[in-house]
């Protein structure tokens, strides 16, 4: 697996000053993908298990009950490209459901997870060709050689395109667009907007799960870059936005305090935050406008028993 060597982002010199951009602002931020290490992908596994947190469960079930219309759709022989493997576990739904696809090319930027993922999946699929790519998707990436003739299928489940803002997440597709062709698909999961209290308690669950990978940001960044964070010093806060429509995770700073990231120093007041993560909660006309946006059409919109999470299958316009 060559493209893994790549991947290694504590030696990558722009995620370094990403980080360090963000906590130079007026509100301090940190990009979620500093999430993803071994420990936070370990942390959000567990959180897709709570009680509180529904967005997987409703996905699941949505995939389950609609696979075998996305296979249909695509048709045999097609490749699949998806971003954020993950657990690797949504996929296989899609691969099982597929007539013989051509290849399957999972992007992750978690490198220990992506190689146990692969090293199973390529067991179980043997009639695949799996080609990872361990690689930061919100950059523009390069995907390998694909098959030339097989209609791309790309996948994005999960919501995750809930975590860029709106402007972002149009951006994000139109690069898929590119990726995938002409005739190319788009299976996307998206959060629905809902009451604020099941949101807020989604991203705020009794166990701590969310706050402990919340707080694992930090912790990342005094193992990988250099920094002095006293993880007692600050709490996971989960708040609304309905203004905009987003659930924003900050980490609260309990003291007046100082810190240091890869040789800069920052200052925070008691009660200042660092915001890490945004998660959109679409509503049907604003999800119309981002897949306009993108480039893309909506050919199928699916939801769940409760109404609570969409599937859309979206085609290249
Ligand atoms: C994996 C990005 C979709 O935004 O719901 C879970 C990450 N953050 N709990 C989300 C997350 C807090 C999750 N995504």
């Amino acid at each position: 697996m060559t493209a893994a060597r790549a991947c290694s982002i504590a030696v990558d010199g722009r995620f370094r000053e990403e980080i360090l951009a963000g906590l130079a602002r007026p509100q301090k931020e940190l990009p979620p993908k500093l999430f993803y290490d071994a420990a936070g992908a370990a942390l959000f596994e567990r959180i897709c298990e709570l009680d509180e947190y529904y967005l997987t469960r409703a996905e699941l079930s949505i995939l389950r009950t609609h696979a075998a219309e996305i296979a249909d759709h695509v048709g045999p022989g097609a490749a699949l490209v998806e971003y954020g493997s993950g657990a690797g576990v949504k996929v296989r739904l899609l691969l099982d459901a597929m007539s013989a696809p051509a290849a399957y090319v999972p992007v992750d930027i978690s490198r220990e997870q992506l190689v146990d993922v692969v090293g199973v999946l390529a067991r179980e699929y043997r009639h695949v060709s799996i080609r990872p790519v361990c690689a930061d998707y919100t950059l523009p990436l390069t995907i390998p050689d694909l098959p030339r003739r097989a209609r791309r299928l790309g996948f994005f489940p999960g919501s995750t395109i809930g975590n860029f803002h709106p402007a972002e997440a149009a951006a994000f597709l139109r690069r898929v667009r590119r990726v995938l062709g002409r005739d190319g698909a788009f299976v996307i999961g998206i959060d629905r907007r809902k009451s604020p209290r099941v949101v807020r308690a989604a991203y705020d669950d009794r166990h701590g799960v969310t706050a402990a990978f919340n707080l694992n940001a930090l912790r990342r960044l005094n193992r990988e870059f250099e920094a002095d964070f006293d993880l007692e010093a600050f709490a996971h806060r989960a708040r609304w936005n309905g203004r905009v429509g987003r659930v924003e995770m900050h980490l609260q700073s309990l003291s007046s305090q100082t810190f240091r990231v890869a040789g800069e120093h920052f200052t925070m007041k008691q009660g200042e935050t660092i915001w890490t993560e945004s998660s959109y909660k679409y509503d049907v006309d604003r999800l119309r406008r981002l897949v306009i946006d993108g480039g893309f059409r909506i050919a199928q919109l699916w939801t769940d028993v409760k109404q609570l999470f969409w599937v859309a299958l979206l085609q290249v316009t």
